[in-house]
């Protein structure tokens, strides 16, 4: 089973989740290859080899990042970089593969927050499934402490054993 994971991240907070789970997938795979790569350099269309497309990008306002929101994260003291393609417009572009791959979507969020509605994870899934890009298995979100971070304690292995799962779970392989 080849996994494409596709990742935006303005501090690394998501990228390190995203590293993680790659991790997490690559544990459980025999001999499964495990690509991941920032958005900007995300393939579209998709290979027609990617039997599970992970996605996964910080919440921005809300919902998935858009060039303003990526512009005040800039502002803010983040990585330059990703000025005109997210998840968002990523996702917007890529044509419906022929062969379906099962999709898991993923987001960084602020715990202080987390029980506002609102989820990067939550609109990638939304999105994918109206693009009709294949049948959406996992949505998940893991926590930043604050917008730069750092993660929350044990995160790291959560996203480790959410890799795991995804990688063993029957819908997938
Ligand atoms: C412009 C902006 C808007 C944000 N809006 C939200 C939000 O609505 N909800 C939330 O939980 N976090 C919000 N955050 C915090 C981000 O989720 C946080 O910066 C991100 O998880 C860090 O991941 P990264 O290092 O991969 O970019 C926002 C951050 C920025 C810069």
């Amino acid at each position: 089973m080849n996994t494409l994971l596709v990742h935006e991240s303005h501090w690394g907070n998501t990228r390190a989740i995203g590293e993680a789970i790659a991790q997490g997938i690559a544990s459980v795979g025999d001999g499964a290859q495990v690509t991941v790569v920032d958005v900007g350099e995300a393939p579209s269309p998709l290979p027609g080899d990617v039997a599970l497309l992970v996605i996964g990008g910080p919440t921005h306002a809300f919902s998935m990042s858009r060039a303003a929101t990526r512009r005040d994260a800039h502002s803010q003291g983040a990585e330059p970089g990703h000025d005109l393609v997210g998840i968002r417009e990523w996702l917007d572009g890529l044509p419906a593969p022929a062969a379906s791959p099962a999709v898991a979507t993923f987001d960084t969020r602020v715990t202080q927050v987390r029980r506002l509605p609102g989820s990067a994870a939550r609109a990638a899934r939304r999105m994918a499934e109206h693009h009709h890009i294949g049948e959406v298995v996992a949505t998940e979100s893991f926590y930043v402490e604050d917008s730069a971070g750092p993660l929350e304690e044990g995160e790291l292995d959560r996203a480790r054993a959410w890799g795991r799962h995804l990688a063993s779970d029957a819908r997938i392989v």
